[in-house]
């Protein structure tokens, strides 16, 4: 993720002396720069466009130091450097309150900012680990028990297994389940609570509140209670997909099959959408209206897939006729195995893991490869059994 840099400084001489001070630029920084003052510094950061902030404010008020306070407060994550030159210990203390996290003062020594800049750089770079770019997926049932949660959930697992960072988000707000398909604990938090806080938002804050069936693979609840979907809003799941893009290698949303204006702020942000579906009259009749509705939703084809859950040969509805009329190539045929889908699902584990050779597992096993190939170091372990070839 790039780090998006502000300078800000009375005039244009000013920005540009402060520009030379710092040390040298590398690919992973944005620098912006701004002529101004506190009001401009802080509208910047409440538009979101600063992670770090240079700013060399001549005479600081007390007014100056509320707002700084009140926008930081607001936006924990952004780190304000900043010149000045009120040395007072008062003033230092009041400026340390109010979330300054350096203060270099004009007599200081000539690489004084660019100490505090790579300190602060550093800052950022431990707590954002390793930066990863998440491919981001919907699950959306054109039925209910269409099978998306299952999907979704074990999708996850299957992901997680090959060495990848997974997030799953359970966007059924009103009577989401997903908790129940990763695990036997009772969840304590949900994507409301997150939402109600989400000036608190960042990796850390995000990975405490969700539950985590492995390691890598974790998963943001629906509230308990249906009321309180209300606190999440379209705005949460921006917040939430921009935290947790850098943080994972894949973000699934279970979506069910509620559309508003949460779900389709979802469904506009991923990269791929795929509409669970199963082959009787009923699914077909709502995937081809849910199909509608995407496309008048302005989605490029490739965006949208289909998935052709529990499917059995001698099913009375085949996959051409489906693929007809749903103008979609179905991309993932799912067989049926309710003994061993039922297990998994009662008791939480992934079905991989319970039955390898199920062929339901096999499928997702299939899809989960064909989007993480298996990491080098197994193959490699592989290939020494099998005599090198
Ligand atoms: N491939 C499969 N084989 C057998 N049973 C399956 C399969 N996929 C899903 N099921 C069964 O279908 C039921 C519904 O699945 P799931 O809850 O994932 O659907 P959903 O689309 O999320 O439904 P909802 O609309 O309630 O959110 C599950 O309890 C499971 O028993
Ligand atoms: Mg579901």
């Amino acid at each position: 993720m790039t780090l998006r840099i502000l300078l800000v400084a009375p005039s244009a001489d000013a920005v540009s002396r402060q520009s030379g001070r710092l040390p040298p630029r590398t690919e992973a920084m944005q620098i912006a720069t701004q002529v101004g003052g506190i009001a401009e510094l802080s509208s910047a950061i409440l538009r979101d466009e600063v992670d770090l902030a240079v700013a060399e404010i001549p005479n600081v008020s007390d007014a100056d130091l509320s707002l700084i306070e009140a926008t930081l407060s607001s936006h924990p994550r952004v780190t304000l450097i900043l010149v000045c030159d009120d040395s007072s210990s008062e003033f230092l203390l009041r400026a340390m309150r109010a979330g300054i996290r350096e203060i270099v003062l004009p007599g200081s020594p000539a690489d004084a900012l660019a100490r505090a800049f790579e300190r602060q750089l550093e800052r950022h770079a431990a707590a954002l680990g390793p930066v990863r770019k998440a491919r981001t997926i919907a699950f959306l049932s054109a039925k209910g028990g269409g099978g998306a949660t299952f999907l979704a959930t074990n999708l996850g697992f299957a992901l997680a297994a090959r060495e990848r960072r997974v997030a799953l988000f359970d966007l059924n707000l009103q009577f989401g389940d997903a908790a129940l398909f990763v695990s036997d604990q009772r969840p304590t938090r949900s994507v409301a609570d997150v939402a109600r806080e989400i000036q608190r938002l960042d990796p850390a804050f995000l990975e405490a509140n969700m539950m985590h069936p492995r390691p890598n693979y974790c998963v943001l609840p629906a509230p308990e209670t249906p009321d309180r979907a209300i606190d999440v809003r379209p705005e949460t799941i921006e917040r939430l997909l921009a935290v947790a893009r850098a943080r994972y290698d894949f973000v699934l949303f279970d979506v069910g099959r509620v559309l508003d204006k949460v779900t389709v702020r979802a469904l506009d942000e991923v990269d791929t959408v795929y509409v669970v579906v199963q082959s009787t009259l009923p699914y077909l009749h709502n995937a081809r209206r849910l199909i509608g509705v995407l496309t008048g939703l302005g989605y490029d084809r490739e965006k949208v897939k289909v998935i052709l859950n529990r499917y059995v040969k001698t099913d009375e509805i085949g996959v051409s006729e489906i693929q007809k009329t749903l103008g979609f190539d179905v991309v993932l045929q799912i067989p049926n195995s309710y003994a061993n889908v039922a297990y998994s699902i009662n008791h939480g584990v992934p079905l991989h893991e319970y039955a390898a050779r199920d062929p339901v597992a096999r499928s997702l096993t299939d899809l989960a490869e064909s989007m993480a190939p298996a990491p080098e170091a197994r193959r490699g372990w592989l290939r020494g059994v099998l005599g090198g070839r």
